[in-house]
């Protein structure tokens, strides 16, 4: 027996010494020293009071290929437009992950009063892509200071411009960002749950979705001689009524789909029936065949009721669809898996599908991905607005998590390769 387990602890002890020499409760310490902390602090800061919107993010990417310069990591740019991708190589090229930050802000003015505030009128960072940056260059540090030698494999950090709604995600893969590479990783923040959590689903997560803009076109005339005229008012109210049957008649009642029109234009006075209306309007739908389903039918539903009513008209689309997100089960299981030793396994929650996009679906599905949130929940602090609220706040507390999980999803995703 004390032969046995003398043994067993050689093997273990010995397993221990030569395959890890980073530990999760090292990433964690070191993200969370003072100075490493304050230095990520700045960082957030400086790209946060300035804020550009998608695909014009050039002082983001500057100040992010600086603090690559001054950590001696290599990196290509630009990718599309704006993106750097970065390298940081181990013992041996080996398999390559990936983890994502975008940079891009939104066109909103910030109405919360603080020292780092916009300073850019009419521009914020309100999806709080400024921390995922910051937690990408926090972990490019973990990385790079002195876990090096360890990694068997390459990793690539991937910063991408346009997320809101430009699909800049689509364009770094269009332009090869993620050529050779395995599985990607990324991190969202959350003011839904507080600090020091982490949440997701296996499977999808994020819905598919697009944007539709219709003219129906008639013909004017004056109100007390609608026979005179060809009215597009009438079609496009009949339009819009029957484009709620495609949820509620055309889709499986255990299916998520959504078809919401959000503007209408068109018409000056009381007593002129225009020439055209224009109306627009957002759809989505849990699975990206049943958001192809909704953009055909869109298209007939309007183009016919414009039909009944003697109009014509004329349909677009996002030039780029966004797929549903979906999450690699095997993936999901492994970021679950580091993130409850990183923080505690009470820490992780299950989060619900909604029907908010992501761009992060097209690497999605291209490799096997997995995207978490981390929570930034700080009621003391203010941090308990939404994404994308003129009001959106972060506790910079969330910072050393997030580089630390990064770094941890990464070095064990090698290891185990
Ligand atoms: C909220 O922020 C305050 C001030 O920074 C901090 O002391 C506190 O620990 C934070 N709360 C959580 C839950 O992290
Ligand atoms: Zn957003
Ligand atoms: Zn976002």
């Amino acid at each position: 027996m004390a032969h046995h387990s003398l043994l067993f602890f050689s093997l273990l002890f010995s397993g221990i010494l030569s395959s890890v020499s980073w530990s999760y409760e090292n990433l964690l310490d070191s993200a969370r020293e003072p100075e490493f902390l304050n230095w990520m602090k700045s960082i957030r800061w400086r790209i946060h009071q300035y804020p550009e919107i998608g695909f014009e993010e050039y002082k983001t990417s500057e100040l992010i290929r600086s603090e690559l310069d001054s950590l001696g990591i290599a990196y290509k740019w630009p990718v599309a437009k704006t993106g750097v991708v970065a390298s940081i190589v181990g013992n041996s090229e080996g398999p390559q992950f990936a983890l994502r930050a975008d940079m891009d802000a939104l066109p909103l003015q910030e109405l919360f009063d603080w020292e780092y505030k916009s300073k850019v009128d009419g521009k914020m960072h309100a999806c709080g892509h400024d921390a995922h940056v910051t937690m990408l260059l926090g972990a490019a540090k973990l990385l790079q200071r002195s876990l090096r030698k360890d990694i068997q494999g390459t990793i690539k950090l991937v910063f991408q411009p346009g997320e809101e709604g430009y699909a800049g995600a689509y364009h770094m893969l269009e332009e090869g960002a993620l050529n050779g590479v395995k599985a990607i990783f990324a991190i969202h923040v959350d003011p839904a749950f507080p600090i020091g959590t982490i949440s997701s689903r296996p499977g999808t997560l994020l819905a598919a979705a697009d944007n539709f803009e219709a003219i129906i076109i008639g013909k004017g005339g004056h109100a007390a001689a609608p026979h005179r005229t060809v009215d597009p008012m009438l079609a496009a109210c009949s339009a819009i009524l029957s484009l709620q049957q495609l949820v509620s008649r055309e889709t499986d009642p255990l299916e998520s789909r959504v078809v919401s029109v959000g503007f209408v234009r068109g018409g000056e006075a009381h007593n002129v029936i225009p020439e055209s209306i224009t109306f627009g309007g957002s759809f989505r739908s849990a699975t990206t065949e049943g958001l192809y389903y909704l953009q055909n039918r869109i298209r007939e539903v309007i183009v016919g009721q414009a039909a009944v009513h003697r109009c014509s008209a004329k349909i677009k689309f996002l030039e780029r669809a966004f797929p549903a997100t979906v999450n690699d089960e095997e993936l999901y299981n492994h970021v679950k898996r580091v993130g409850g030793i990183l923080l505690g396994e009470s820490n992780f929650h299950l989060s619900p599908l909604v029907m908010g996009s992501e761009d992060f679906s097209f690497y999605a599905q291209r490799i096997p991905a997995a995207m978490f949130s981390i929570g930034i929940r700080n009621e003391s602090l203010g941090s308990i607005h939404n994404l994308h609220s003129p009001y959106f706040f972060i506790d910079d507390g969330v910072l050393p998590a997030g580089a630390a999980l990064h770094a941890a999803v990464a070095l064990s995703y090698l290891e185990k390769e």
